[in-house]
């Protein structure tokens, strides 16, 4: 991003040029940061806003990174986690040792996920729950004796964290660059279910039987006997919320059932509420995975945790009586119980608010607005999304749906003009996504709606003035 909101006060420009020398930013390009620096300076929170050093206030339609699920800055979480921080302020969870918050947030867990998942492995965030994922998945099959099962299955733009492993299975092609190098010899991608680029007049229900197809001819090309698990967001999120044909993972899941495949279910993003249920999986998508990672909405952004959770039938086979092989996987904070202090408390509030009420009202409201006020506007290719996860995706022609040029940046020129008039979009390549917070009401749905719109016809405005668009 070149022009920039930061201000000229003396603290604000301290803290950009501090923020220039020394600290490398996650997803940002260190040549162009030498010169454009930072572009916000953000410095207060409050319920579903942010405010930057200017003063200017703007409607976080981002939800942080999908994850301020009960929203900003409320005292009773902090006051639970001072109060934490003051009665125990660490311990291990390592072999032996436990202690309230993480006994009772595992049991509280394998109250809310699907009735086969009763285990819980706890982490610093998502990409270290898909790592421990990855790893239970070696140990199960080397302890079954089948040593041969390592291959892992996913999706073509998944997203599935940051760690080399979590890199590897996803299969977004921005990450997968030359100058980064990802496992690639036991790691296979399928197709992305997007029906939205499925080829012009296939039916939904050809295009399912094809993906479901290709997922089963995958496992008979590398062998049954060689697929140890395959990896599926419910909902992917940074891939471009794409919804999958209704049916799907059901589908999938059975195909994997047949072939011994474990099915891993990535609801970092879809569970604690995102679209109206604890974990999506079962609720929304009537199935139920082997394991399930999640993280973000588990605290709700306010302090780090992840969490891998897994089946009985798994537990069965690691803790075989006689076994005698350790389960050695673990952070130094895994389970730490000021993390899991924030999770109980979070979780609480959702309850004690009935905030799946809430997303279910505000989000069917948002997504429906969006998708029938959206979808004649210049160019929006499609809205899709569900409740409070929704994306709109930018075309050049909505006839071919052909995409932008990549230099166009057309997502960022969309968010640009949001974030003029007070509103944080994300954009994602030629995408727009939004996770707000739960506590959404339907006035600030409204704002988000309107002040979309109004930057999307702004947009185009531009593209036509800057000869991108031909009248
Ligand atoms: C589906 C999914 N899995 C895993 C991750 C990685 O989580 P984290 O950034 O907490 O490591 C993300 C992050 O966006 C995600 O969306």
């Amino acid at each position: 991003m070149s022009s920039n909101n930061v201000s000229n006060s003396s603290s604000a420009k301290e803290l950009w040029a501090m923020d220039k020398e020394h600290h490398l930013h996650s997803y940002t390009f260190p040549d162009s940061f030498n010169t454009d620096g930072c572009n916000y300076v953000l410095t207060k929170s409050d319920g579903v806003y942010l405010e930057d050093s200017e003063g200017n206030r703007y409607l976080d339609a981002v939800g942080g990174m999908w994850c301020t699920n009960i929203g900003l800055g409320r005292k009773e979480m902090a006051t639970a986690v001072a109060e934490q921080i003051e009665k125990l302020t660490y311990a291990t969870s390592f072999i032996d040792i436990t202690y309230e918050p993480a006994a009772k947030l595992a049991a509280k867990l394998a109250e809310i996920a699907p009735s086969n998942i009763n285990h819980v492995f706890f982490t610093t965030g998502g990409s270290t729950a898909i790592d421990a994922a990855y790893r239970l998945i070696q140990f199960y099959q080397n302890s079954r004796g089948k040593r041969e099962k390592k291959h892992i299955i996913s999706r073509q733009e998944s997203y599935h964290g940051t760690t080399y492993i979590a890199m590897s299975i996803g299969g977004k092609k921005s990450d997968h660059t030359p100058d980064f190098d990802h496992k690639t010899d036991t790691i296979h991608h399928i197709s992305c279910p997007n029906y939205y680029r499925a080829p012009i007049g296939m039916s939904e229900a050809d295009y399912l039987d094809f993906l479901v197809d290709e997922l089963e001819n995958k496992i008979l090309e590398i062998g049954g006997d060689k697929v140890a698990a395959f990896f599926a967001e419910p909902i992917m999120g940074a891939g471009g919320v794409v919804v999958p044909p209704e049916g799907y993972h059901r589908r999938t899941w059975e195909v994997c059932k047949k072939h011994d495949v474990l099915y891993v279910a990535d609801e970092v993003v879809t569970a604690f509420g995102r679209v109206g249920h604890w974990f999506a999986s079962e609720d929304l998508f009537g199935m139920q995975p082997d394991i399930i990672t999640t993280a973000k909405g588990i605290t709700s952004g306010y302090i780090p945790l992840g969490a891998m959770m897994y089946s009985d039938e798994i537990h069965k086979v690691i803790s075989e009586e006689g076994h005698g092989r350790c389960f050695a996987v673990g952070y130094t904070y895994s389970g730490h119980p000021v993390s899991c202090v924030a999770a109980l408390k979070n979780i609480e509030i959702i309850e004690r608010e009935k905030l799946f009420d809430n997303v279910n009202d505000v989000g069917t409201y948002l997504e429906q607005r969006m998708k029938t006020e959206f979808v004649d506007l210049p160019l929006v290719g499609e809205v899709r999304g569900v409740k409070l996860m929704m994306c709109v995706e930018f075309v050049a022609n909505k006839d071919t749906r052909e995409l932008f040029a990549d230099e166009v940046g057309i997502g960022g020129l969309v968010s640009k003009q949001a974030s003029k008039r007070g509103l944080f979009v994300r954009p994602i390549g030629h995408l727009n996504v939004m996770s707000p917070s739960l506590i959404l009401t339907r006035e600030q749905a409204d704002t988000i709606v309107e002040t979309l719109r109004d930057s999307i016809e702004a947009t185009y405005e531009q593209l036509l003035q800057d000869g991108v668009l031909a009248n």
